[in-house]
């Protein structure tokens, strides 16, 4: 079993992170594969908390090699301070390994970020503001800075001018902005290339190299299915790949060598920005998921938006991935309500629609038929087993599983490592 991917099968925020942290003890690397400091991984171990926004989960567990693969993007300033700040906690990053091919965030592709949600106004993504999609934009444009040319700096000095050229054109006409100075930017960039160079490597080759070994590799996932941007609710999506295909492509190990793609599932559900959310609660229910399950984004401290569990998106995200299992995440959360709608298909103009729509239109009038199932009021998160869980939650699970398309393979009933009830393994 010697490739996984662990990916969201919603919108983020599902629990990655701990899902991560709790394999990275039987793995041997970790890569981070799409998006960049965007994400927000909470691992809680024992009394101690961290927030990881670039860095994979692995980094925490002592006999993991974390890697940031190609298709990650990277802001250098950020990287530094989060290994500052591991270090200052006495964990050892010294294990990391950057791809030389992965993209930097440059201070350019912030400030383009920003004023391109301010332009669009009432239209805006709700972008974590962080650089991510100007980045990917110049990757695909061809004019972006990878992190190999921070090495041969005419090289560095022509890319960068290269970059600025249009976009100062834009940043000055359009957006009123003072034009960036390119000299400033390659002098800021060249700062960080002593520091991150240990670290650079080809780390294509380490993985093959490591899976034909019989290593076992996981790929953590940012974001989620439906904030991909070929399979989820374009335009309200991230710039990259989170879905399983990423993994791919973002570290340049082949599709025959992942054997088993594992879906982060909310049992219920929560969004971020802006865009459709079928499930959405506006009410006193939505509150109290919001405050029970701690819905406040880990990058931006924004309130999540929170709804019900949406049986479609499930499986949607099963059929994009390839799914072979799910982890049921904040399961704890649903303690306490009498009865628990979950959304089954959808009402789209008077029809029933039992997948997701693929017009965004459609997706946008598609009102939730909800089935009730019946609650619990029992503390499940002491529960070692599936047997430990009162019947009225094992049946809720059941009734997930079987409207989602893949066996739910773990369970989680708190945010810390040892709340997890394990149904089958994952390795
Ligand atoms: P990620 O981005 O997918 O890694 O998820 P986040 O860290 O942004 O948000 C998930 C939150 O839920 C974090 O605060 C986790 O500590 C917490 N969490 C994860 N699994 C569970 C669980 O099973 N129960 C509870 N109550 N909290 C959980
Ligand atoms: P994790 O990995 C939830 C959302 C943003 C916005 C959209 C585009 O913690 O699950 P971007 O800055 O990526 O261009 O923003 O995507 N978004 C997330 N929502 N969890 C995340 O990461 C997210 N990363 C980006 O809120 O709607
Ligand atoms: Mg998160």
């Amino acid at each position: 079993m010697p490739a996984l991917v662990l990916l969201g099968a919603q919108w983020g925020d599902e629990g990655k992170g701990k899902a991560t942290d709790l394999l990275g003890g039987s793995v041997d690397y970790v890569v981070r594969y799409q998006g960049g400091n965007n994400a927000g991984h909470t691992v809680v171990v024992g009394d101690q908390k961290y927030a990881l926004h670039l860095l994979p989960s692995g980094i925490l567990s002592p006999g993991c090699t974390p890697v940031i693969g190609n298709g990650v993007v990277v802001d250098p300033a950020v990287l530094f301070s989060e290994l500052n700040g591991l270090n200052e906690r006495g964990v050892d990053t010294s294990k990391l390994l950057i791809s030389g091919n992965a993209h930097l965030i440059t201070p350019y592709n912030v400030t383009v970020d920003k004023v391109t949600e301010r332009f669009l106004g009432s239209r805006k993504i709700g972008t974590t503001g962080r650089g991510i999609g100007p980045t990917y934009a110049d990757k695909i444009n061809r004019v972006g800075i990878r992190v190999q040319d921070l090495y041969d700096e005419s090289i560095l000095v022509q890319k960068v001018e290269a970059a600025l050229d249009f976009k100062n054109q834009i940043l000055a006409k359009l957006y009123n902005r003072r034009a960036i100075e390119s000299g400033k930017i390659v002098e800021e960039l060249l700062t960080y290339a002593d520091r991150l160079k240990p670290y650079v490597a080809d780390t294509t080759l380490i993985l093959n190299d490591a899976i034909d070994e019989g290593k076992v590799v996981l790929f953590e996932g940012g974001q989620g299915t439906l904030l991909d941007v070929d399979h989820g609710t374009y335009p309200f999506v991230t710039s990259s790949n989170p879905t399983a295909g990423g993994a791919c492509t973002g570290s340049g190990v082949g599709p025959t060598k992942i054997s088993r793609v594992i879906g982060i599932l909310k049992a219920y559900t929560t969004r971020v920005g802006a865009g459709p959310f079928p499930t959405e609660l506006l009410d006193e229910d939505g509150e109290a998921l919001r405050r029970i399950g701690g819905e406040r984004g880990v990058t931006t401290g924004r309130d999540r938006r929170c709804g019900w569990f949406d049986a479609p998106i499930a499986r949607y995200a099963t059929r994009v991935n390839g799914l072979t299992d799910f982890f049921l995440t904040k399961l704890d959360v649903l303690t306490g309500w009498e009865q628990i709608p979950v959304c089954v298909a959808y009402e789209i103009d008077g029809k029933r629609v039992e997948e997701l729509p693929y017009s965004q239109s459609d997706f946008h009038h598609a009102k939730p038929v909800y089935e009730m199932l019946p609650g619990w009021s029992e503390d499940i998160t002491k529960a070692k087993t599936f047997d430990d869980l009162p019947k009225n939650a094992q049946d809720y699970v059941k009734a997930l599983e079987e409207m989602s398309g893949a066996p739910i393979s773990a369970i989680g009933v708190g945010p810390g490592r040892t709340e997890t009830i394990q149904i089958n393994s994952f390795l």
